[in-house]
This record gives C-alpha cells, structure tokens and sequence, in this order.
C-alpha cells in the first residue's frame, strides 16, 4: 500500500513537473513569435499550375495588410545566401509529377543536396499536394527537412494541404494571425485562395473523332458554347477547364484548351481513358460518348498562369506534345495566328500512326504555309518497326533546339507526363546542359502542362 502510494505521488509530481515545462515551452514560444512580429517576413512559393503562388500572395497581402514588412517572391528568385539574410520565412509550394519541385523551383531544389548555415531562420511551411499521388506532398517535406538540417528552426510543424482542403488552410489562416499578432477573427473575413469562376452550363455544339481506325483509344475535338447563349468568357491561350462529372460531382477533371475566344467557342482535345480491364473512365466517357449534341455539361475556366504566353509572347516558340497534348499548343498556335507578324514557332508532335493520328494535319499545315511554324516534325512510334518517339526526334535536331534557345526561344511540353515530358526533360538536360535548363525554367522558359 505504501510502495502504491509513493508512486502514485512521484507519478503526479512528474507530471506536474511536465506540466510546468510544456507550459515555460510555449509561453517561450509565444513570446519569441511576438519579440519578432517586428521583423521582416519573406513568403516565398513554388507552383507548377498557380494554386501555390495565389495562396502565397493572399497570405502575403494578410500580413502586409497587418501592418507586417512583408515580401512575396517566388522561390525561383532565392538563393541560400538571400536565406541567409532572412530572419523569417514562409514557404508555400506545391509537388508535382511524382513526388517532385514545381518546375520553376528546380534549380532552387538542387540546393536540398546539402544542408546550409541557417541557424538564424525562422521558418514555416505549407506544401500543397494529393493524397492520390505518391509521394504526398514530397516537394514541401524535403524543403522543411533541409531547413531543419540546416538549423533553421520551425515556427510551427509542416502542414499537408491535400486538394486545398479547407481545414488545413484555416490551421494556416490561424497561424498567420498569430504572426501577426492579431485575432482569428481579423484574418477569417479575407480568403486564402481567390474565389473560383463558378461552374457554369456549357452546350455541346460540335464533337468529331480525330482518330477513326487508331489503334489507340478514340479521340474527339470537342465544341461547348455557353447555355444560356451569353457571350463568351474570356481566357488566354494555355488555360485550362475543370468539368463535373455527374456520376462524380465532387472531383472536377481538368483539360487543356485547345482554342482562343477568338475561335468563337471552347474546343477541347479529350481521349477516351480506358483501364487495364476494358473500363472507361467517366469523365472521358461521358464527354466523348455519353453526352449527346445539344446536352449540357458544368465546367468552369481556370487561369493556368504558368503555361500562359504571358512574356515569352515576343519569343520565339517551340512546342513539344503528345496525344491529346497538342491541345494546350494548338491554343497557343492559335493565338500566334492572330498576330501580324508573330515570332518563329517549331512544333514537334508525337502519335502512333500518321494515316489515323495525325490530329489537325491540315491545320498544322496551313500554319506552317503562314509562317505561323517554321518546323513541323512528328514522331509516329508505330510507322516503323523501331519505336520511335518526340523525344528521339527533339535529340536528332539537337543543334537546331541550341541554336533557337541562343536566339531566345520559349520551350513548351504539353501531353502524357509518364514516357513523353520525362524522356523530353532528359533530352533537353543532355543537350542544353542542367543548369541551364532550370535557369529556363526560373526564368518561366520551359513551361510544362503535364499529367
Ligand atoms: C493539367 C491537366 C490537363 C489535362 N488535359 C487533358 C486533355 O487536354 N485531354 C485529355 O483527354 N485529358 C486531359 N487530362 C486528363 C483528364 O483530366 C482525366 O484525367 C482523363 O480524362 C481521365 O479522366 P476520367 O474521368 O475519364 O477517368 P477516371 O474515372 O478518373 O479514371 C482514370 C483511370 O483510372 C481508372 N479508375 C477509375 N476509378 C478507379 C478506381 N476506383 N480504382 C482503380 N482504377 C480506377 C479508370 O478506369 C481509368 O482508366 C488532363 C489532366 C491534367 C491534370
Ligand atoms: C500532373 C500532376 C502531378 C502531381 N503530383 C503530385 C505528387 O507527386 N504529390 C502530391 O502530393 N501532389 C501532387 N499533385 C497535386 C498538386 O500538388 C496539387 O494539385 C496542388 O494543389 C497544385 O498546386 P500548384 O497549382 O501550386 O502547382 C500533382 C498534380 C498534378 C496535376
């Protein structure tokens, strides 16, 4: 009874005494957290399609707007020794393809190799990602390791934001106003994320198979016009849309368009996903099968900033795709074509077979007629018995790709993420050199709308 006793009183005076210290611990934090509300904060971001960058520069707006010495950048802009002299940072960034950078981070990400000094960083992380892609959130961990390796020390712990879940933002709303020395309730009236265009009914106009006989799975050019006969939104050459699904509602699927308003609708370029047991995929099939003429379907437009134009508008261009790739460079083709005297563009596309899947072939060729192309080369795998790929054929024209990023060209890959981008990135690395190649992409050079 009494051996009972005495334990039960050294068990309450260790957890008294754990008590006191995790209470020391976080009035220690508080107040660190407050000593520096002063000092200036560096929010710095890595996004492949936006959703990074528009969290980013809200969060950056709150704090400004707070009365914080704020700056948003992009962390293409940053080096080690620009670390070096920050006392605090916040990092917004997603992951993209498998577990990897955003493209314009790539060159930032070659520093992850070895740890830095940066013992007097303060720091915190919120990385965007997916939990259907593995490695969840890989891009935004490796970061926060490399900061803790680098004796950088967190202001709080790494948060996982799966598909923009809205709890986790608020966690980081919260955190936020806590830098910020200011209520919740202050921070709760200003969104984290812009308001979304909201779905809208969208009327099938035009559907056409692009492929008949292929031996790939069939491929449409689709026409869609606003249901209620209102005028066309507008958007830029490389945006995308999301489209409903109606057996899915909750999961919108993305695909790149393939004109410009001036084309007088939204086309799109959807191929029929079909698994290894022969079933469809539903939003494929209900674009290209289940929706009839006439019948409407909820999508929405949505900016997709980096695979823009934007300043590589002046630049000569050089379009890399596959398959229903050549969706997102036709939008850019197509904006070309309405200049007067546009700069230099190379196409290089890959298929199965030209006689069934050469998708706008007479388009392509009247482009090239005015000037719009100066090269159209295709890669058809299966026209021969070696497969042959665009990769193979961006690697024979080795010295024309040197020659048109010496003269300042833009590079963009459009199609299958898996086989295509990777074997073009490996391409690109071995002839324009590593370095160089994410110093393209930093400079939003070589844009990627991949998937
Ligand atoms: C940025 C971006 C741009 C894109 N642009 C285009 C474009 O221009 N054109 C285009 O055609 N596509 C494009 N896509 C792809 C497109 O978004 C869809 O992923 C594609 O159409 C397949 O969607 P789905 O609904 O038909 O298939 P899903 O229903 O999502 O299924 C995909 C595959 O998984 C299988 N599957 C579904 N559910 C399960 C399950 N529970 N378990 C196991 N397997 C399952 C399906 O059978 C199918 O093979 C783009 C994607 C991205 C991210
Ligand atoms: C082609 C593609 C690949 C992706 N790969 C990953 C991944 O490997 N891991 C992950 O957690 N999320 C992945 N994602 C999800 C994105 O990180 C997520 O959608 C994020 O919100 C995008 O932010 P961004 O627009 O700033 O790039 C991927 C998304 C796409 C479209």
């Amino acid at each position: 009874m009494m051996e009972q006793e005495r334990l039960i009183w050294v068990a309450g005076l260790g957890l008294a005494y754990a008590g006191v210290c995790v209470a020391a611990w976080q009035q220690w934090r508080r107040s660190r957290r407050a000593a520096s509300v002063a000092a200036p904060l560096l929010v710095a971001y890595a996004s492949q399609s936006g959703q990074a960058e528009a969290v980013a520069q809200q969060s950056a707006a709150t704090l400004q707007a707070a009365g914080l010495a704020v700056q948003c950048l992009p962390l293409a802009q940053l080096d080690v020794a620009a670390l070096q002299q920050t006392s605090r940072l916040l990092l917004v960034v997603s992951t993209t393809g498998e577990g990897e950078p955003p493209d314009m981070a790539r060159r930032f990400a070659a520093n992850l190799a070895t740890p830095a000094a940066l013992g007097e960083l303060q720091y915190a992380v919120l990385a965007l990602g997916d939990r259907r892609y593995t490695p969840f959130c890989a891009f935004g961990h490796a970061l926060d390791a490399w900061l803790a390796a680098s004796g950088a020390q967190p202001l709080y712990p790494c948060l996982e934001v799966d598909a923009l879940d809205d709890v986790v933002l608020a966690t980081w709303q919260h955190q936020l106003a806590e830098l910020a020395g200011l209520q919740d309730s202050a921070l709760a009236a200003q969104p984290l994320l812009p308001a979304a265009t909201p779905f809208a009914s969208w009327r099938l106009q035009e559907r056409r198979c692009l492929n008949e006989g292929s031996s790939g799975a069939a491929t449409y050019h689709l026409a869609l016009q606003p249901a209620d006969g209102s005028v066309l939104p507008q958007w830029q050459s490389g945006d995308l849309v999301e489209v409903q699904v109606p057996a899915e509602p909750g999961r919108p699927r993305e695909y790149s368009i393939a004109s410009i308003p001036a084309d007088g609708c939204l086309q799109l370029l959807v191929r029929v996903r079909v698994d290894e047991q022969g079933q469809p995929g539903l939003a494929s099939q209900h674009l290209t099968c289940d929706l009839a003429l006439g019948d409407t379907l909820s999508l929405r437009i949505r900016p997709h900033r980096r695979f823009r134009l934007a300043d590589n508008a002046t630049r000569p261009l050089i379009l890399i795709g596959n398959g229903t790739g050549l969706a997102g460079l036709r939008s850019h083709l197509r904006a070309r074509q309405q200049l007067a005297a546009p700069q230099p563009g190379w196409l290089l596309f890959g298929e199965r077979q030209a006689v069934h899947d050469f998708y706008y072939r007479h388009e392509l060729q009247a482009l090239q007629q005015q000037g719009v192309l100066q090269h159209v080369d295709t890669a058809f795998s299966r026209d021969q018995p070696q497969r042959r790929y665009v990769q193979h054929v961006l690697a024979e024209q080795a010295e024309r790709l040197q020659q048109w990023v010496a003269d300042g060209a833009a590079i963009y890959v459009c199609g299958s993420l898996a086989g295509m981008a990777s074997g073009v990135d490996a391409v690109l690395r071995q002839v324009l050199g590593e370095a160089a190649l994410d110093e393209l992409a930093a400079q939003g050079r070589y844009c990627r709308d991949v998937y």
